[in-house]
C-alpha cells in the first residue's frame, strides 16, 4: 500500500524476467544441486536479505518457474548462491543443468521468512535454531543475523535425505557448529529427544526458536513451543513454505484463510507464526 501511494496511486510494474548465465554446478548425493547464477552486480546486494528468493526455470515455459532461496553469502560477488532439491515436475527440470547454461529468473522477493521482525530485535542473548534437510539453507540468513547481533546460536539440524558430505561442506563453509538430532519417528511425530531440546532450551531463557521445517512439522514444533511452562515464551521465525506462483501477491495461490473475513498473502504479508501455524 505504501508503495502504491509512493507511486501516485498507479501500480508498480512487476518483476520482469532476466536470463542469467550459470557460473557453477555442483551435484550432491540425495539429489542436490548447487548452482551459482551470474547476476548484474548492481542488483547483488539486494539478493542478500534475510527471507529473499527467486522464481527461476531452466525451460523457456513459464509454468517451470520454481521458488528457491537465494543462499546468505558473506562477501558481494557478480553471483548468488542456490540450493535445488530435485524432487519433482518442476525441480527435475534441473537435470540437465551445466555451466554455461542460461536460465530465467525474477526476483528478488524477500517474505521467505516469517517472524523476521522478531528475529531482528533478539541481541545479546541465546537463540535456537531447529532445521531439518532443506530448511537450512532459507535459515542461513537468520542464523548469520542472529550471530552477527551477539547471540549465542545453538543449532539443531536432523539432515533428513541431505548427503553427510553436504552436511560437513556446509559446517566448513559457514564455520557453523551443528548438534545432529532426530526431529521426526517413524510415527510423523516430533521425537521425545527434539522435545526435550525445546523444553531444555526454553528453560535456558532462548529468546527465539527459528524452525527450518516443512509445514507438517513446522505446526508441530510450534504447538509444541507454545505450550511450554515458560510465559511469554521466546519469539518465533520460520521459513515461509508456501506455494508460490506470482511472488507479487496478484494470483491467489499462496492465500490462507484464518477466518472468513480475512486473507492472507503468503508471499507478501509477514504473519503472527501462531496464526500460521493455524492455517497450514
Ligand atoms: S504467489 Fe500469487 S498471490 Fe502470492
Amino acid at each position: 500500500m505504501q508503495e502504491l501511494k509512493n507511486n501516485g496511486n498507479k501500480a508498480k510494474r512487476g518483476r520482469r524476467v532476466k536470463q542469467g548465465e550459470v557460473a557453477r554446478v555442483i551435484e550432491y548425493a540425495g539429489d542436490c544441486l548447487f548452482i551459482r547464477i551470474k547476476v548484474p552486480v548492481t542488483e547483488r546486494s539486494a539478493f542478500n536479505r534475510p527471507g529473499a528468493f527467486i522464481f527461476i526455470r531452466y525451460l523457456e515455459n513459464t509454468f517451470f518457474d520454481v521458488p528457491i532461496s537465494v543462499i546468505y553469502e558473506e562477501n558481494e560477488t557478480d553471483t548468488i548462491g542456490l540450493l535445488i532439491q530435485m524432487r519433482g515436475v518442476k525441480t527435475n527440470q534441473f537435470r540437465e543443468l551445466k555451466k554455461g547454461d542460461r536460465v530465467f529468473y525474477r526476483g528478488p522477493y524477500l517474505n521467505g521468512l516469517l517472524g523476521k521482525k522478531e528475529a531482528a530485535c533478539v541481541h545479546d542473548g541465546m537463540a535456537t535454531v531447529i532445521c531439518r534437510g532443506i530448511g537450512f539453507f532459507p535459515s542461513l540468513h537468520v542464523i548469520m543475523m542472529l550471530a552477527k547481533n551477539r547471540n549465542k546460536v545453538n543449532i539443531y539440524m536432523d539432515k533428513g535425505s541431505f548427503d553427510e558430505h553436504l552436511l560437513n561442506t556446509i559446517i566448513d563453509l559457514y564455520e557453523v557448529s551443528i548438534t545432529e538430532t532426530d526431529i521426526c519417528d517413524s510415527e510423523g511425530e516430533l521425537t521425545d529427544n527434539i522435545c526435550g531440546i525445546i523444553d531444555r532450551e526454553i528453560a535456558d531463557g532462548t529468546r527465539l526458536i527459528h524452525l527450518g521445517l516443512s509445514d507438517y512439522l513446522l505446526k508441530k514444533a510450534i504447538e509444541k513451543i507454545r505450550k511450554a511452562d515458560r510465559k511469554p515464551g521466546p519469539f518465533i521465525s520460520c521459513i515461509n513454505n508456501a506455494h508460490m506462483c506470482c511472488g507479487e501477491g496478484i494470483c491467489g495461490a499462496c492465500t490462507k484463510n484464518p477466518d472468513p473475513s480475512r486473507i492472507i498473502h503468503l508471499c507478501k504479508e509477514q504473519v503472527d507464526i501462531s496464526e500460521y501455524a493455524g492455517v497450514i
